[in-house]
């Protein structure tokens, strides 16, 4: 009975986005994101500006979202925030402003790892977006990480395979700018992707061992072709953009796609959940309905608001532990690196 009625104030500064959400239960009754547009310019996520830009995001969108929520701070059972993995000056930010927080209402602090809430994303309680049972097999991919993780539980979880070098979002991003497109650059890669031929250039998939990825070799080989061929004719992106992301696209689909296989027929798991940003990508979520009918995968991808960086996913965590009594106290600080 004591567990019906929680409300937990959920907070995200990992990177580039400052949010804060607040979940009643399993059920999210606001989930702000301030997304921080300075980084563009730069062609990339600028450390310094992150944190500054947190420090000014935060006190306002978490006002909002206690208003959208329409929840006073004293009716708060608990605060949950993004402990770690992430950049250490944008992490500091959340973690200080939820311990005092915390303290100031003498509630419950919850530490929250971000890899493992992309994963228990799926678990916030949505209409028509059924959770995938345990044990499942779970991708993560965006800008900042890919890893194929098992599920066990909510809180037995272990890494099968990851990136030795760049996340897989880095890969579309730094493609799109070998090609001159703006920051960031996943999107724009999918969007032409689909207008072109995906065989035309065929790029080397890397040979990397076990369940892991590598997307540093796919970058330079693409950078060394798109060289040689405007050497040849200066046009060559501008002729043949549709065909070159279509072309990307299709290799780091295919890199992913293979792994996830591999994972599926070691462990025998045919429930397959993603997650991140690079969710949203049209040719991953072709091939995982072509794998539901290939190969008898049940595939879950949660709501896209909830697999870019959120503070929703932060807060069903939170719940979670809530109902474990898994607290953390005063003495805790922020881990730029923090395995699941
Ligand atoms: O999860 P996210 O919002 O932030 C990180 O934690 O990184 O993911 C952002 C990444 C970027 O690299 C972006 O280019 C990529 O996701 N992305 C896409 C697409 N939409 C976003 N990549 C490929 N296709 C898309 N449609
Ligand atoms: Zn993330």
């Amino acid at each position: 009975m004591e567990h019906q009625n929680i409300y937990i104030l959920a907070i995200e500064s990992s990177c580039d986005d400052t949010s804060a959400a607040v979940l009643h239960n399993n059920k999210k009754l606001s989930n702000v994101v301030a997304t921080q547009h300075i980084h563009e310019e730069y062609g990339g996520v600028v450390p310094e500006l992150a944190s500054r830009a947190h420090q000014q995001n935060i006190v306002p969108v978490v006002h909002q979202a206690l208003a959208k929520a329409n929840i006073d701070k004293k009716q708060l059972s608990a605060i949950a925030f993004t402990r770690g993995p992430g950049l250490m000056g944008s992490l500091l930010v959340g973690t200080s402003f939820a311990k005092s927080l915390a303290l100031g209402l003498d509630i419950p602090l919850i530490e929250v790892n971000h890899m493992q809430a992309h994963i228990l994303a799926h678990f916030i309680d949505e209409e028509n977006n059924p959770k995938p049972q345990f044990p499942f097999l779970a991708l993560t991919i965006s800008g900042g990480h890919t890893q194929i993780v098992l599920v066990k539980g909510y809180f037995d979880l272990e890494i099968l395979g990851e990136t030795l070098d760049d996340a897989v979002g880095e890969a579309f991003d730094k493609s799109a700018k070998i090609l001159g497109l703006p920051y960031p650059g996943g999107p724009l890669v999918d969007k032409y992707a689909q207008l072109g031929n995906p065989k035309a250039f065929p790029f080397p998939k890397p040979k990397v061992k076990d369940l892991n990825f590598s997307f540093s070799g796919l970058k330079t080989s693409i950078l060394y072709f798109i060289q040689k061929q405007v050497k040849e004719n200066p046009n060559f992106v501008e002729e043949n953009l549709n065909d070159i992301c279509a072309s990307i696209q299709y290799t780091i689909i295919d890199i992913l796609m293979s792994k996830l296989k591999k994972a599926a027929k070691q462990t025998g798991i045919k429930q397959i959940a993603i997650g991140g940003g690079v969710s949203a990508n049209s040719g991953i979520r072709q091939a995982l309905k072509d794998a539901e009918n290939k190969y008898g995968w049940t595939t879950y991808v949660p709501k896209f608001e909830y697999c870019t960086d959120n503070a929703a996913m932060i807060g069903i965590v939170g719940y979670l532990k809530y109902l474990e009594g898994n607290f953390s106290d005063q003495s805790i600080t922020a881990k730029a690196r923090y395995v699941i």
